[in-house]
């Protein structure tokens, strides 16, 4: 580096930079001219910081002389000079002022924080009420029970919807659209997200061909080819002629909220936000129609789209009454009476019902559909009369959708309907068939509780859906789905089935199984592929047997399963019961040695924060490396994040700060001030590529030891509290969002690991040895590919071996223990950045970086030294300070610090000396130390370059 230059001259030199002139694009003309304004401005700065020293000096022997006069004590910060170490160190406050003559001392006053203190304890507070509010809602262990019937949140966005016996569409939580698909081979995800512009999908429709989306916002989408043939999504909008619909002059502003299409397929019905009926009759050309809404009352759901009768809709109000409408009768639109129950308890939730003819007769009809209070009811049509019927509801279940049955549903024996209720159980409910073959229909249940597949539940009013005979699939309230099937029929594996016993239908048990999600939605189903092989989208083709382990097969799949149930719900797991609160008490400098330091753009500047709280950047600019200072208020502790050229900080009162640009100046915005903010001390170790969306954030830990969300894209800042695991509070982030988009994988203050995921907001533990118990450090995630889902995690145990949490498509979740480098030499800080997929930098407790990298396939250690023994790598001395320059005070052996990359080849490390310095890879896995920098605060640097940033 030529910016050794620099280091190497044997001066101390302070320096303002002229405004505007630093981070980022530098703006000075040339080298010339920046070195002459440093010289320039020595002066200045330390004329300045030497009055400074003298007021605050002078200010105390006031305070000494007259402690009956009243001042204002405007700052936190006072510094005492030691003697031992010739520096001047910050005073930790309270602060007793001593007066001593002769070796005789007295206590002459005190100095007191600030309200700086006060403020923080308020913080505290808050945070514990919080914390108790939580305990409250979480249950404790104790009280698993209770928990397993707990309400689940109404999901938002998710549904399911048949293309054919082939393909199902699916829109997620986090407003994704996927396909499954069966290729031939098996089971395929094919991604169709909306763009980014349009927001997030609430639900697709197919009809006759065209495939439509609806998004959060109401706006429909057509799916269409685009030029290289690849499908894209173009905005269909309704249109009405003017001199039919009285309310067409509000087509422009139409928001639609649901769909339905019609029983033979034809039409489709929607519902919209402000309650109208309308209708879309062909697509090319697009005939629309608006049917308006009930007299006095709107419609909130389509209950029947035209299976009872042809071209008759039924709807279902806001209120919870149950509309027909007819467009050639007069009037169309027909109120039907309430049900048996006229309380608001009995009114109808807005939902798409099921639809049954021949129930108990010829030409009867059933229209299924719930009350607000949770119980099945039946509108029947029976010898021209229509009639409520209460079928009551699983004694203590609250149900919360019913799946339409299937179009060609065969007569049969009975009907069965399957429900969700609101704790996440699949009742069926089965009801004689007098018009089925059986002579006589003897059905000893009528409830049968399928609950819910282990670690999981069904998602609450959301309706599964028929996919064929047997076979039901689910949406889970994790993200993932779920099918019900009978056992040796359907499944994860299993393709669209055309024999259906239908005798086994009455005896088998139906057994679940869990489909996994992609990873929109926090989870790890991989999308299909363009090549070749069983993952291709379109048609798969089979493994050759002898090449197993290569490509994906299908007999991983079969392993899957049980990876799958890997996942827990923290308060079942055993770790709940097995783990008392055994707290967990952190070093003082925790924060400091994990979050010290902070690459802000590769190769050209990163952060530094001092034992003292001081805030540096290292800088190249002009050909020159040079340290700036960035002055705050209250000493910091740790730089916490990046984010799109905004660094976020931590002081040492745990206050959340960022470091940007701001026009032509730096500014500092204090986050914790914002609502709901507050204290913190960890956040996410590394910045990830946060592909950017309307919902980024950064995520981070409260003092109390709980997972904050602060949402950062586009400047929107919003906190968001989201708790912590029930059995412990949080130690620190492993990794956010690197590994896989929308998780946060956290240790616990227990050692353990757990994820929380922004989509659902939930959290899960995952499946860890008892044995082990992983040090309270942030890790590194590893993922070589965007493409694949394969990687890892690497966190350290708490005897200071490697551990490595992997996931790949074959074996699913793995741990791995890679132990320590040497007998004697355990790990002390977390691991390090990973270069190039495979090789991952360490750091020994005999002050040693240490390489772990996989050779062939084999994992190997190397050790890479200290800068003290780097004579072994010759190159040139110059470049480099001397390692052993003596002033008594080197130690030149690596700290405990946890190291930054520099760049894609380059990693910084602090020495047990305060100075840092740089490896590099100067060859394959040949890593050497190249440069030792001297920093403002290490005791044994000869001289660097300082300035000031404005
Ligand atoms: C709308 O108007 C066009 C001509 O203006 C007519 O051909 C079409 O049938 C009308 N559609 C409806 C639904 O009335
Ligand atoms: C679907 O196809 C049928 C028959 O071709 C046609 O009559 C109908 O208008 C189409 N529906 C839509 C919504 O395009
Ligand atoms: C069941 O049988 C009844 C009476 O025979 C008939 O009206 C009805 O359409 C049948 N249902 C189905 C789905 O086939
Ligand atoms: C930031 O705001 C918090 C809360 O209002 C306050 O306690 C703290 O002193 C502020 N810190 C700084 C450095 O402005
Ligand atoms: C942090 O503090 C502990 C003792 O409290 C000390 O052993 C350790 O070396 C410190 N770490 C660093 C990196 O300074």
């Amino acid at each position: 580096m030529k910016g050794a230059a620099v280091v190497s001259s044997k001066y101390f030199t302070i320096a303002f930079l002229p405004k505007g002139s630093i981070w980022g694009t530098t703006n000075c003309s040339s080298a010339a001219m920046f070195i002459f304004r440093l010289k320039l401005f020595i002066w200045v700065l330390l004329s300045i910081s030497y009055l400074a020293f003298f007021t605050s000096a002078s200010l105390c022997k006031q305070f000494v002389q007259q402690t009956t006069k009243q001042f204002e004590q405007e700052t936190d910060r006072f510094w005492e000079f030691q003697e031992q170490s010739n520096r001047w160190v910050e005073v930790k406050l309270p602060f007793d002022l001593v007066s001593c003559v002769n070796d005789n001392c007295n206590k002459v006053g005190l100095i007191d924080q600030t309200k700086g203190t006060k403020e923080e304890n308020l913080g505290n507070e808050k945070d514990a009420s919080n914390q108790n509010n939580n305990n409250m809602k979480d249950g404790n262990i104790g009280r698993l029970d209770e928990n397993s019937y707990a309400n689940l949140p109404q999901r938002k966005r998710i549904s399911l919807t048949k293309m054919s016996d082939t393909s199902i569409w699916v829109t997620g939580g986090s407003g994704s659209i996927y396909e499954r698909f069966w290729n031939g081979v098996q089971w395929v995800i094919a991604p169709h997200d909306l763009h980014l512009s349009a927001g997030s999908a609430v639900s697709v429709l197919i009809v006759n061909q065209t495939i439509l989306a609806i998004s959060e916002e109401g706006n429909l989408y057509q799916m269409q080819l685009g030029d290289n043939s690849q499908p894209i999504w173009v905005e269909f909008k309704p249109a009405f002629n003017q001199s039919t619909n009285e309310e067409a002059e509000q087509s422009s502003v139409i928001q639609i909220k649901s769909s339905t299409v019609s029983y033979d397929g034809q039409r489709v019905y929607f519902c919209t936000k402000n309650g109208l009926l309308l209708e879309l009759s062909e697509v090319e050309p697009p005939r629309w129609e608006n049917h308006g809404r009930p007299p006095g009352a709107d419609v909130a759901a389509i209950a029947d789209a035209a299976r009872i009768r042809a071209e008759v809709v039924y709807t279902i109000s806001s209120v919870g009454d149950l509309y027909e409408y007819d467009k050639n009768s007069r009037p169309s639109w027909k109120k039907h009476l309430k049900s048996v129950d006229a309380s608001k308890e009995g009114s109808l939730i807005p939902l798409m019902g099921c639809t049954v003819h021949g129930l108990i007769g010829d030409h009867s009809i059933s229209l299924f559909l719930l009350t607000k209070g949770g119980k099945l009811v039946e509108r029947r049509l029976y010898q021209r009369k229509w009639k409520w019927i209460n079928h009551e509801s699983p004694e203590d279940h609250h149900l919360t959708s019913i799946t339409p049955l299937l179009e060609d549903e065969p007569n049969e024996t009975f009907i069965s309907l399957f429900l969700t209720t609101s704790t996440g159980s699949v009742f069926e409910y089965r009801i004689p068939n007098h018009s089925g073959t059986a002579q006589e229909n003897q059905i000893s249940v009528t409830w049968l509780n399928h609950m819910h597949p282990p670690n999981a539940k069904p998602a609450r009013g959301i309706a599964g859906l028929r996919f064929q005979l047997g076979r039901t699939l689910f949406a889970l309230d994790d993200g993932r789905l779920a099918e019900l099937h009978m056992p040796n029929l359907g499944g994860e594996n299993s393709g669209p089935t055309h024999q259906f016993n239908m005798r086994k239908k009455v005896s088998s048990k139906y057994v679940w199984s869990i489909l996994d999600a992609p990873e929109t939605e926090g989870w790890n189903a991989e999308y299909c592929t363009e090549e070749r092989g069983p993952m291709n989208c379109i048609a798969g083709i089979k493994d050759e047997s002898n090449n197993a382990g290569n490509t994906r097969s299908l007999t991983r799949r079969r392993k899957g399963n049980k990876a799958q149930q890997e996942y827990l719900s923290p308060s079942t797991s055993r770790s709940a019961l097995a783990e008392t609160s055994k707290e967990y008490s952190f070093p003082d400098n925790w924060t400091n040695t994990n979050f010290r330091l902070r690459m802000m753009q590769a190769g050209v500047s990163f952060f530094m924060v001092t034992d003292e709280g001081l805030t540096f950047e290292y800088l190249y600019t002009e050909n020159v490396w040079l340290w700036l200072r960035h002055d705050h208020s209250t000493p910091m502790r740790g730089s916490l994040g990046n984010y799109n050229g905004s660094l976020f900080f931590v002081d040492i009162y745990g206050t959340l700060l960022i470091r940007e640009r701001s026009g032509n100046d730096l500014a500092w915005i204090n986050c914790t001030a914002m609502r709901k903010g507050t204290q913190v001390t960890a956040g996410p170790p590394w910045d990830g590529k946060l592909k950017v969306t309307a919902e980024d954030a950064l995520f981070f830990v409260s003092k109390s030891g709980r997972l904050l969300q602060f949402t950062v894209a586009l400047r929107k800042f919003k906190w968001k509290y989201c708790r912590n695991p029930p059995e412990t509070k949080l130690a620190c982030i492993i990794d956010q969002e690197i590994f896989r988009e929308n998780i946060v994988f956290v240790v616990g203050r227990n050692g353990r690991l757990y994820q929380y995921n922004k989509v659902t907001e939930l959290w899960h533990e995952h499946h860890q040895s008892q044995h082990l118990v992983l040090s309270r450090l942030p890790g590194t995630a590893i993922r070589p590919s965007f493409f694949s889902l394969t990687g890892s995690l690497f966190m350290l145990s708490e005897d200071g071996g490697l551990v490595e949490y992997h996931w790949n498509a074959w074996d699913g979740w793995i741990w791995v223990e890679h132990g320590t480098p040497c007998k004697d030499v355990n790990l002390v800080a977390p691991p390090g950045p990973f270069f190039k997929g495979n090789q991952l930098l360490l750091i020994g407790s005999d002050g040693n970086v240490y390489l772990r990298y996989m050779d062939q396939l084999t994992w190997r250690w190397k050790n890479c030294g200290s800068p003290h023994d780097r004579d072994k790598d010759t190159e040139d001395q110059t470049k480099m300070e001397n390692p052993n320059y003596s002033n008594g005070n080197c130690d030149p052996k690596v700290a405990s610090t946890r190291p930054i990359p520099l760049s894609e080849n380059s990693a910084i490390f602090e020495l047990r000396d305060g100075r840092l310095a740089e490896i590099r890879e100067v060859q394959d896995k040949q890593w050497v130390w190249i440069r030792i920098i001297g920093t403002p605060t290490s005791t044994c640097t000869a001289s660097y370059w300082i300035a000031l940033a404005s």
